[in-house]
């Protein structure tokens, strides 16, 4: 019988995790997370007043004030974070958008604004950690924050750019994994079902919202705040050491039915 703790590998203690999107919803939450389980913790995002709030509230916790839809915008973000911090063992690529349009009505324009940051950003800030980790020996762990919607079509929900951007997502993990395997650099994705955020307040606040998200998970219901921190730990920490190229699924089932 082992003496060790077995649930000690889910602890980030010394290690540092940069998470952009912090400045709101689940990657709010996730830095918090990631710092109660002893992480130094770079939170990124657009709104500083935000994330000096976040900073104040956690033990070690540093902020990069970005727009990673900005020409150099992620390469910038990787930059500062790796000089602030020294080094960057977890990155959650996190930051997104949401845009909802019929196909037939969603500019060219549109589209391109929404692959630049559910797409183009965690490729460019994956490769630039993932080279810095390389270079210099250490391992590191990429979760990229993907969807259900990457998975499947948005039904009646109509999310062109988005379920096009996560669907590259989920597949560029795998491609990741299979190219950093071999140097230590594991790489994952959450695809997540229906939280209520900033993203999707009109979506929770609507009756045919709260219809089409019961409707179309096995479960009968969307997350609720918390539901994601078991999945995020898991593939953070060395408990998920023999994992690589995963899109673990928390959403209640979207994709059984
Ligand atoms: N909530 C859900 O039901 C759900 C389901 C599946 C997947 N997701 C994914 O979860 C992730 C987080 O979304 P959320 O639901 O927490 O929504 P949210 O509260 O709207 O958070 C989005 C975050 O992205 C940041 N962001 C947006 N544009 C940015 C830019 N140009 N540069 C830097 N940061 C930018 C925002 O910060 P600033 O505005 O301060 O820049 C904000 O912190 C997204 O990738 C989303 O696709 C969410």
């Amino acid at each position: 019988m082992t003496r060790t703790d077995p649930t000690a590998a889910f602890r980030l203690d010394d290690k540092v995790v940069l998470i952009t999107g912090a400045s709101s919803g689940l990657g709010a939450r996730f830095a918090r997370v990631a710092s109660a389980a002893g992480a130094t913790v770079v939170v990124a995002a657009r709104r500083a007043d935000r994330l000096a709030e976040l900073v104040d509230e956690l033990d070690d916790a540093l902020a990069v004030e970005v727009d990673l839809t900005a020409p150099g915008g992620p390469e910038v973000c990787a930059a500062a974070s790796i000089e602030l911090a020294g080094r960057i063992d977890v990155l959650i690529n996190n930051a997104g958008i949401s845009q909802v349009a019929p196909a037939l009505d969603f500019t060219t324009e549109d589209f391109r604004h929404e692959i630049e940051i559910d797409l183009v950003a965690p490729f460019a800030l994956a490769r630039d950690i993932a080279r810095d980790a390389i270079t210099n020996g250490r391992p590191a762990s990429i979760i990229n924050v993907g969807s259900i919607l990457g998975e499947v079509g948005g039904g009646k929900l109509r999310v062109p750019g988005y379920a096009a951007a996560k669907g590259g997502l989920h597949n560029l993990t795998r491609e990741l994994a299979s190219q950093w395997g071999r140097k230590g650099v594991r790489v994952n994705a959450i695809a997540p079902g229906w939280f209520e955020t900033e993203m999707n307040d009109a979506m929770f606040s609507d009756g045919g919202g709260q219809a089409y998200m019961e409707a179309g998970a096995a479960m009968g219901r969307p997350g609720i705040e918390g539901e994601l921190d078991g999945a995020m730990l898991y593939l953070a920490s060395d408990a998920s050491s023999f994992v690589t190229g995963h899109v673990l699924q928390v959403s209640g089932g979207w994709t059984a039915t």
